[in-house]
C-alpha cells in the first residue's frame, strides 16, 4: 500500500506575509495528520520564511524548480544545495508549465532529474498531455517520451526519491479535471511503464500523484482509483481549508 502523498504547488503567488497565514492555518488543520504525506510549495521568496513555521511539524517543504549546479555564474537560477539549505527536502521538475514557457525540454530536465537526486533532494516529476495531443490521441505516446526521456539512466534504486505527477495540461487551471477513469488509465499506463523499465518492485512501490484541478469536491473520487496514489493541488492549495479538505479525502 502506498502512502498518499499531497502537494500544494502554489506557483507565482503567496507574499511572505500571505504565506505565513496559510501554512500557520495549514498547521492548525492537518498539524496531526500522518497517515498522508503533505507537502507545501510556496514560491522561492517564501520559502524561508514558511520553513521556520513548518519546522519540526509532519509538513514538508519543496521548491518549484532549481537548476542543475552547486554554486557559480549562473543568474537567477537556485540549487538543490540552496533548496536543502533553507529547509526544502523536495522539488517540483518538469511542470507543464516549465516546458510550455521556458522551453525545458526533456533532455534538460533528465539532466536535471540526474543532479538533484545525488543532492538528496526528492523530485516531484511531472508529466502531462495537452488537450490536441489527447484528441490526436498521443497521451500514451506523449507520456512514454517524457517519462523515457525525463528518466534515462536513472536506476532502480533512485527511484525511491521520485514521485510521478500525472498532470494533464487541458486540466490545469482550467476547471475541468480529468475524469477518475481517465486519470486511473494514464496511471495505470504510468505504472506499467515504470515495472517495465525500472522491474516490479520499484513500478509497484512508486507514487502517482494527480494534478489538473483537484478540489475539496473531486478529490475522494479520484484518490479511489487504484493508480491515484495524491495529488499535485495548484489553486485549491492556495486556501488552507481546501487544501486541508483535499488531504483529508486521501486518508485512507
Ligand atoms: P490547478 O490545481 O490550479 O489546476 O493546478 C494544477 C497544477 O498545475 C499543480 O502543479
Amino acid at each position: 500500500m502506498i502512502k498518499p502523498i499531497v502537494a500544494g504547488n502554489w506557483k507565482m503567488n503567496k507574499k511572505i506575509n500571505e504565506a505565513l497565514e496559510l501554512v500557520n492555518n495549514l498547521k492548525k488543520i492537518v498539524g496531526n495528520i500522518t497517515e498522508v504525506d503533505i507537502i507545501v510549495c510556496p514560491p522561492y521568496t517564501a520559502l524561508h520564511s514558511v520553513s521556520s513555521v513548518l519546522k519540526n511539524t509532519n509538513i514538508e517543504m519543496g521548491a518549484q524548480n532549481c537548476y542543475l549546479k552547486e554554486s557559480g555564474a549562473f543568474t537567477g537560477e537556485i540549487s538543490p544545495q540552496m533548496l536543502i539549505d533553507v529547509g526544502c527536502t523536495w522539488t517540483i521538475l518538469g511542470h507543464s508549465e516549465r516546458r510550455q514557457y521556458f522551453n525545458e525540454t526533456d533532455t534538460f530536465l533528465n539532466q536535471k532529474l540526474k543532479y538533484v537526486l545525488t543532492t538528496g533532494l526528492k523530485v516531484m516529476f511531472c508529466v502531462g498531455e495537452t488537450l490536441e495531443e489527447r484528441e490526436e490521441n498521443l497521451t500514451e505516446s506523449v507520456l512514454r517520451r517524457q517519462i523515457l526521456e525525463g528518466l534515462r539512466d536513472l536506476q532502480p534504486s533512485d527511484l525511491c526519491k521520485v514521485v510521478i505527477a500525472y498532470e494533464p495540461v487541458w486540466a490545469i487551471g482550467t476547471g475541468k479535471n480529468a475524469t477518475p477513469e481517465q486519470a486511473q488509465e494514464a496511471h495505470a499506463f504510468i505504472r506499467a511503464l515504470i515495472k517495465k523499465e525500472f522491474g516490479e518492485d520499484a513500478g509497484k512501490n512508486l507514487p502517482i500523484q494527480y494534478g489538473g484541478s483537484v478540489k475539496p469536491e473531486n478529490a475522494k473520487e479520484l484518490i479511489s482509483q487504484e493508480d491515484v496514489n495524491g495529488f499535485l493541488v495548484g489553486g485549491a492549495s492556495l486556501n488552507a481549508e481546501s487544501f486541508a479538505q483535499i488531504i483529508k479525502a486521501c486518508i485512507p
